[in-house]
């Protein structure tokens, strides 16, 4: 099972990124956190804060991979290329926010992505990640 989680920008600074909203922790902290609980997955990760560079992830990890946990993060909301990608592939690609979206700014409640994401996770702060990976496990 090869898993790719694909982060958009400024999820480069969890860890010191507004902790109240996004938590304390790096996501390279978590990320080896994860590994450790599931040894039996193959985890593949890609951060950018360059909205093409996001949507080249998708592309070619939506041909090499079983599935994509895609935190888009601003480009969420506003991304039509990022929602394209996300349909043009085949694999199940799982939406995730660390904060509850929904309890947050009205801009933030509109999703480019989860009429394409095979489900949506918010507001479980990272153990969303853990969520989809679950959920991608089956
Ligand atoms: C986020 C929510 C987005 O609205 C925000 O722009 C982010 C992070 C989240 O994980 O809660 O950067 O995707």
């Amino acid at each position: 099972m090869k898993i790719a989680i694909i982060n958009g920008p400024n999820l480069n600074l969890l860890g010191n990124r507004q902790p109240e909203i996004y938590g304390g922790k790096s996501f390279e902290d978590f990320l080896k956190e994860l590994k450790s609980q599931y040894p039996n997955v193959e985890f593949d990760y890609a951060q950018s804060n360059v909205e093409g560079e996001l949507v080249n992830f998708i592309q070619e990890m939506g041909q090499t991979h079983n599935g994509i946990i895609l935190n888009a993060a601003a480009y969420t909301h506003t991304s039509i290329a990022i929602g394209d990608a996300v349909a043009a592939i085949d694999i199940p690609v799982v939406e995730v926010h660390i904060s509850n979206i929904h309890a947050r700014e009205t801009f933030r409640h509109h999703s480019y992505v989860s009429k394409y994401a095979a489900g949506v996770i918010v507001g479980f702060g990272m153990k969303g990640y853990k969520l989809a990976v679950e959920s991608l496990l089956g």
